[in-house]
């Protein structure tokens, strides 16, 4: 049973290799949490198509609330890439900045 008062969890982000960190909630995508700590990462859809925001994801889990964010599948499959305008922290998380 869920705790209805419950908060979201919150991560910790890093950008590597600048090292600057922010808190990463898990109920609101990566994109907007930089923002809210003023670091403006690269983007322009918001919405998971362009690409724009694409940056390495050196370690951590995510997930996607739409079907299929415009990463390719074998981004997607590895893991090893991300689109902080529609991904939301499962763990701490290190990107690329
Ligand atoms: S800003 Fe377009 S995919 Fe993230």
């Amino acid at each position: 049973m869920q705790d209805e008062g419950a908060q979201p969890p919150v991560y910790q982000a890093m950008l590597s290799p600048s090292g600057r960190r922010f808190a990463a909630r898990a109920d609101q995508p990566l994109l907007q949490s930089a923002a809210q700590a003023a670091f403006a990462l690269a983007s322009s859809c918001r919405n998971g198509t362009c690409r724009a925001c694409l940056r390495p994801l050196h370690a951590g889990q995510v997930n996607y609330r739409i079907p299929w964010p415009g990463l390719l599948p074998e981004e997607k499959a590895s893991g090893a890439w991300v689109l902080p305008c529609v991904a939301y922290p499962e763990s701490d998380v290190m990107l690329g900045d």
